[in-house]
């Protein structure tokens, strides 16, 4: 059994040492497909690899096309969007994910990314506290509980919406549940995003939306960036010069953003929430046991194209 792990943006050194020690220790090889710069790269390393570790990488219908003796991906991570899941199924290959594994990585730059924009951006003028300050987590998953629990100890207010999760989740996290998108935008200083980018979500975070923030909104994005409508928070941007948005994953306008809004706008130069070593460690051990257990013993409880 051959494992490929193809990370364009590389796992921590002591994680790649983990998910060897587990894939070793189950008889198989590893071959490292990292840093690479083409799809071609990616290409070729699939042809013989029986099971496949990534990270954002994309595995569209093309590399599944390329990877003839496949059977199983898992994307060492929470979101799976990178993975055309209909073409997964149709090539027999299971595709997993390794949700919470990330998460508490992610939580904690979405507080570093609060504290960095109301102390406006460390330019040493005076700014503000995040105590005090009404946070809406949009979306109460697995980063966004830890993102509830690290905010309390800020002395945050906490607020949260999500559709698919239960108030009393919420109450008992210490966290105020609320019922609609617009009604978190309307209560909260911050909003911190946690929706993962799906047909539903995406350029969901729109004018109409932002715009109920009240003044000197903060937008936290360590989700997606396909979440934001970008043309209607640029024309709000535009509007409004209280407004601030931060985030995680560079907006594909990001010279525009930088152009128009400077001071009140920030994008990390490479998606980093998960780029830590305990997040790469608990990631990547993770994915690579999962493969180990599907391939001996078939399981598939963390499998997302069923
Ligand atoms: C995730 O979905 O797990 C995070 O966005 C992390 O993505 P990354 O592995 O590309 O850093």
């Amino acid at each position: 059994m051959k494992v490929l792990v193809a990370t364009e943006k590389p796992f921590a050194k002591v994680a790649v040492d983990g998910i060897r020690e587990v894939v070793e220790q189950a008889g198989y090889s590893l071959v490292l497909l990292e840093k690479y710069t083409e799809k071609q790269q990616l290409l070729d390393a699939v042809a013989d690899a029986d099971a496949l570790i990534i990270r954002s990488d994309v595995v569209d219908a093309e590399v599944l096309d390329a990877a003839k003796q496949l059977k199983i991906v898992v994307r060492a991570g929470a979101g799976y969007d990178n993975i055309d899941l209909a073409a997964a199924s149709s090539h027999g290959v299971v595709a997993m994910n390794t949700p919470g594994q990330n998460s508490n990585a992610v939580a904690e730059l979405a507080l570093g990314l609060m504290v960095y924009a109301v102390r406006n951006f460390y330019n040493g003028t005076s700014g503000s506290e995040l105590k005090g300050k009404k946070l809406g987590i949009h979306a109460f998953g697995n980063v966004g509980r830890n993102v509830a629990r690290i905010a309390q100890g800020f002395g945050m207010e906490v607020y949260a919406y999500d559709a698919f999760c239960p108030d009393e989740a919420m109450t008992a996290a210490g966290v105020t549940p609320l019922h609609s998108a617009e009604e978190l935008y309307s209560t909260c200083h911050i909003v911190s995003l946690h929706i993962p980018a799906t047909p539903e979500t995406k350029q969901s975070i729109n004018h109409a939306l932002v715009n109920r923030m009240p003044k000197g909104g903060i937008l936290v994005n360590t989700a997606r960036k396909e979440v934001i409508h970008e043309d209607e928070l640029i024309q709000l941007m535009q509007e409004r010069s209280d407004l601030k948005y931060i985030t995680d994953i560079m907006p594909a306008a990001d010279m525009k953003f930088r152009t128009l809004f400077e001071g009140r706008y920030f994008a990390t130069p490479k998606k980093m929430g998960a780029q830590t070593a305990e997040a790469n460690i608990n990631a990547g051990i993770a994915a690579a046991k999962q493969i180990v257990d599907f391939i001996e013993n078939g399981n598939t409880r963390f499998q997302v194209n069923k």
